[in-house]
């Protein structure tokens, strides 16, 4: 075929190549996996380019439109635009079966199966030391103490000084905590909320504060810089001891049973006066002594004592007509004990395998 040929001609044998070309795509019943069918999309565009295209054998038919003698001219163009229709129809419709094939096959492959098992959700679950703290304020609330939440950030004020700890005093020295730039520190224990609850509420008070306490303590198996502490406070015209040894007896025996018994042993803390630790008879073996108690039968629950005068003082009530006590609980050391557990640090590792034992 040269460039001389006919332009009827012309048009004439670049429709036959298509049609010739476009046959096999009039019969694509057997063509099913997904795959295939966009395979034959791709091939599709690809003969509307070589026959629709710039380049195409029609394209250069118009070309020639300009170029036949006038009187043929009309007649030829037409030709051409029928020409062209007709391709651009077949080629439409092809692909727009091919299309909705292919929409078809996508949404049968993309279907759910319902009758496939389902996968179980995992559930989580809180935390034992949430667990533990929940125990301890139900049973404070069941008493009539409220539960007083307040900030893990503090002045020295609150941390030390109201507590009866000034600067250069020897106690500031184990309660080590981390500081902030201007003056803020990580409160290194929950006796910073005794002065906050009574400069909000006044007196008389009775309230506990669970919450997050910070030292520069080094980890061990009974240490962690992080740990939660409950704090106690009962504030009231006529406060004395039998009321604090009286109060945590009940709660030693609400939390571990009726047999528990408590002892108190002389102490100090700067903000309180007297004061003494806690302990209470071990849970588990009832005092003989046991791997839990390590042998001693006892186990410590915490600081507790009378509030010094001059705490009340800086809270701005009056210790001449209010007297109170208040305690603080380690929350960790408490929940490792009933958990059986040889190393508070277990509770911090974030090891699922761990922490999912304690539903
Ligand atoms: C205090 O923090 C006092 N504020 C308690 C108090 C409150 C006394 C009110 C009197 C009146 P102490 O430093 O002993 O006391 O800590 C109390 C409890 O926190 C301890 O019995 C222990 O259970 C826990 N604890 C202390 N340091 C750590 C630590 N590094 N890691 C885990 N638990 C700790």
């Amino acid at each position: 075929m040269t460039e001389e040929k006919d332009p009827t001609q012309q048009v004439e044998s670049a429709r036959t190549a298509f049609e010739h070309e476009f046959e096999r795509f009039t019969n694509l019943a057997g063509v099913i996996a997904l795959n295939s069918l966009e395979n034959e999309l791709t091939a599709l565009k690809e003969l509307r380019t070589r026959h629709l295209g710039k380049k195409s054998a029609i394209a250069s038919a118009k070309k020639l439109i300009g170029h036949v003698p006038p009187e043929e001219r009309a007649s030829f163009g037409q030709l051409v635009q029928k020409t062209e229709a007709a391709i651009t129809e077949s080629m439409a419709n092809a692909e727009a079966a091919l299309k909705e094939r292919i929409e078809t096959a996508r949404s049968a492959r993309e279907s759910i199966d319902v009758t496939i098992p389902g996968r179980r959700l995992r559930q989580g679950h809180l935390h034992p030391i949430t667990l533990m703290r929940q125990r301890i304020e139900d049973i404070f609330v069941a008493m009539g103490y409220a539960v007083e939440d307040d900030r893990e950030i503090e002045t020295d004020f609150y941390n030390f000084d109201a507590l009866n700890i000034p600067e250069g005093h020897p106690a500031r020295d184990p309660q080590d905590t981390f500081y902030t730039t201007e003056g803020f520190a990580l409160r290194s224990q929950t006796s910073t909320v005794q002065i906050h609850a009574m400069q909000r509420r006044g007196a008389p008070v009775r309230m506990i504060a669970p919450g997050r306490v910070f030292r520069r303590d080094t980890p061990d198996p009974t240490h962690n810089p992080m740990f939660y502490q409950v704090e106690g406070l009962c504030v009231d015209r006529g406060i004395n001891m039998a009321h604090l040894k009286g109060t945590l007896a009940e709660f030693v025996h609400r939390l571990f049973g009726p047999d528990t018994k408590t002892r108190f042993r002389p102490s100090y803390f700067p903000f309180t006066e007297p004061s003494a630790e806690v302990d209470y008879s071990c849970f588990s073996c009832g005092g003989s002594g046991c791997r839990i108690c390590k042998s001693s039968g006892w186990i410590e629950l915490g600081g507790s004592g009378m509030v010094h005068p001059n705490v009340l003082r800086a809270a701005n009530v009056d210790p001449e007509e209010f007297t109170g006590f208040a305690f603080g609980l380690g929350i960790d050391r408490t929940c490792a004990r009933i958990y059986q557990l040889d190393d508070i640090r277990l509770l911090f590792e974030n090891d699922v395998r761990f922490l999912e034992q304690f539903r």
